[in-house]
């Protein structure tokens, strides 16, 4: 094999109570990239549609990072190298993941170029240095499902051990993105370092509980444990009509709402298209009303993650 075409789903992680620990991918929302082998031995990143202002140099690129952890743990020296071609549906600094798509797709290709000696899951551990690169941080909540699908929660890093979650057929995802940009390394240094035992408590309480909810399925407890007292409750403030966002959501029926990734995107999760497509029309419309442009999805979960297109 020479060339590969692969898609690599948007994801929503931390799923309000799941801070750094939790993710969903969604269906029909992500980015494409052509992976082809070259003749020359280096790494060419070349920008298309949606990839304005990324860098192409492969050490600041996360394409070029996570190939690169890849190509280390392989540890056998090849005589060709890789030309990656992408193009962007998943805006850099929306929340949903789009770092996570680029070196997802990048090491599922080339992984996929040099025979598999690479399982899925263990391409995790290699996209998570595109994350470490592009935010400062190696969380793995937007690559795991980027890469494997569904639901998925990072039980531990240190060893790491990631559990791919049971979760309902009838599960729809509505995300508005206010066309403002925010860095995941500027929404991570301004939390706070340490949380008070009450609010770990009803932190946990509720990632067992939206886990739980997920596998029965218990609807209403997949509401009640959408509830997060950690990350919310400061980011939101960098995010303009948060609050109006999330009533209109609930208003329409979400089970809940709360920030995509590190924002400024905001997803809610409801359990029919009907209700999903209320609330996209209510999240567009207090951004309308307010003036400010924004982008609005609804999408069901991806349970393939990244995948093959030709
Ligand atoms: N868990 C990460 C954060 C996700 O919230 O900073 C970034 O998309």
């Amino acid at each position: 094999m020479e060339e590969i075409k692969v898609f690599a789903p948007a994801t929503v992680a931390n799923v309000a109570c799941g801070y750094d620990v939790m993710g969903f991918a969604m269906k029909d929302i992500g980015d494409t990239m052509t992976i082809r082998k070259i003749a020359t031995k280096k790494w060419v990143i070349e920008n298309g549609r949606g990839c304005e202002g990324l860098p192409v140099s492969p050490k600041e690129n996360v394409i070029g990072v996570a190939v690169e952890a890849l190509m280390k743990a392989y540890g056998k020296s090849i005589d060709f190298g890789f030309h990656f071609y992408t193009t962007k549906n998943i805006k850099p600094g929306s929340g949903m993941g789009s770092s996570a798509s680029s070196a997802s797709a990048a090491v599922f290709g080339v992984n996929q170029l040099l025979g598999k000696p690479f399982k899925k899951k263990e391409l995790v551990k290699f996209a998570m240095e595109g994350e470490r690169a592009a935010s400062g941080a190696a969380h793995a909540d937007n690559v795991a499902p980027c890469l494997l699908g569904g639901f998925t929660l990072i039980r531990s890093y240190e060893p790491l051990d990631i559990i791919e979650l049971q979760y309902p057929d009838m599960l729809y995802a509505s995300v508005v993105h206010p066309q403002i940009e925010i860095k995941t390394s500027d929404s991570k240094k301004i939390l706070k370092k340490d949380i008070p035992i009450k609010d770990a408590i009803t932190q946990w309480g509720n990632v067992g509980g939206l886990i739980s909810g997920l596998a029965k399925p218990d609807y209403d407890l997949i509401g009640r444990s959408l509830q997060d007292v950690v990350a919310e409750p400061i980011r939101s403030k960098l995010i303009p009509y948060f609050k109006d966002a999330k009533k209109a959501a609930l208003n329409e029926g979400a089970l809940g709402a709360s920030i995509s990734g590190s924002g400024p995107s905001i997803f809610a999760l409801s359990f029919s298209r009907k209700i999903a497509e209320g609330i996209a029309i209510a999240f567009n419309n207090v951004y309308a009303s307010n003036g400010i442009m924004a982008n609005v999805y609804i999408s069901q979960v991806n349970a393939q993650g990244t995948q093959i297109i030709s």
